[in-house]
């Protein structure tokens, strides 16, 4: 199945009460490895580039790459841009082939924040690309704002005077390896996704910071030379929780990057009289494609979703 926009993933996911992973790639490699696990798992996915994996990547023809790579697959993914900062960031990825583009507007002021967002979602709908907004902030820990949730009202007014297709807001996480203090509950606001769900019914939340830094992935990475110290994670109990609400799109950078470079660490450890740059990067995507699919399977609940989704299509046309 082809390269897809978020609107019918979201749907979908939002009915059966399960969330589409989107997961933050920087290279092919990770990409090829994110895309396997969905196909194996039968489950929709979302690789996600920044602007700054998006210039590292290759600007231009990232569509173009991955719709090679993936011609033999038939999950639906999209490709979408994470904390997009500006107007301009945004068209040039929907002028690219992005199917999805989030405009992260949070630092402005509500009113400046609906003007620029509005002006992305007019831009992109027109080529028929999805766009998530962020009503927050959504900060780190050392962030003055940290702790300050996401106004339901708020959303509400924000959604009607953007049109956004789903939005992130504030409920509990952060960036960064340490979500929650030592001596912290960890805890998601779930009052504030059923707030929502009242007065906005169907509409599609997004839910960033929330990888969990398993200690099986973090004890690879120090035990072969990392340093990753302080680390506190969400919870997966609470992701899984999550995932069968409002909120249909789960966002996890750090444990597919601790994943990734934790493999390489181990390979360049255990192969040390090699040179072939595969010995290192298929236990390093082979890790990737371990934790993607632990998500998809065990915490967000899309896989075998596919099946499903096509077969309700066929009834409904
Ligand atoms: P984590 O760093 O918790 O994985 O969050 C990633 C994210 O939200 C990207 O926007």
């Amino acid at each position: 199945m082809p390269l897809v926009n978020t609107k019918k993933m979201f749907m979908d996911a939002y009915k059966n009460h399960y969330a589409v992973g989107a997961f933050n790639v920087d290279t092919l490699l990770q990409c090829q490895a994110v895309l396997e696990a969905a196909e194996e798992c039968d489950s929709p996915v979302i690789l996600a580039f920044s602007s700054g994996s998006r210039d590292f990547f290759h600007p231009g023809n990232i569509k173009d790459i991955l719709e090679i790579v993936s011609k033999d697959m038939h999950i639906p993914f999209a490709i979408h841009l994470d904390h997009g900062k500006n107007f301009e960031i945004c068209k040039s990825c929907i002028d690219e082939g992005f199917t999805s583009v989030m405009i992260d507007a949070s630092n402005y002021d509500f009113e400046e924040n609906i003007h620029i967002t509005k002006e992305v979602v007019d831009y992109a709908h027109k080529k028929g690309v999805t766009v998530e907004g962020e009503l927050g902030p959504i900060s780190k820990r050392n962030d003055p704002r940290f702790k300050k949730y996401t106004d339901p009202e708020m959303v509400k007014e924000f959604v009607m005077r953007t049109g956004v297709d789903s939005l992130a807001v504030s409920m509990g996480t952060c960036h960064g390896l340490a979500k929650f203090g030592p001596d912290e509950k960890a805890e998601l606001q779930f009052d504030l996704i059923e707030e929502v769900e009242k007065l906005l019914p169907g509409f599609p939340l997004v839910l960033h910071g929330s990888s969990s830094i398993p200690e099986e992935y973090l004890n690879i990475f120090n035990e072969n030379g990392g340093e990753l110290k302080g680390t506190r994670g969400v919870p997966e109990e609470l992701l899984e929780k999550v995932a069968k609400t409002a909120v249909c799109k789960i966002n996890i950078g750090t444990d597919f990057r601790v994943a990734f470079v934790g493999g390489l660490r181990k390979s360049l450890n255990d192969f040390k009289d090699r040179f072939e740059p595969r010995y290192f990067l298929i236990p390093a995507k082979e890790q990737c494609k371990k934790i993607v699919k632990e998500k998809l399977s065990n915490v967000f609940k899309s896989a075998n979703k596919i099946g499903k989704m096509e077969k309700e299509e066929k009834i409904c046309h």
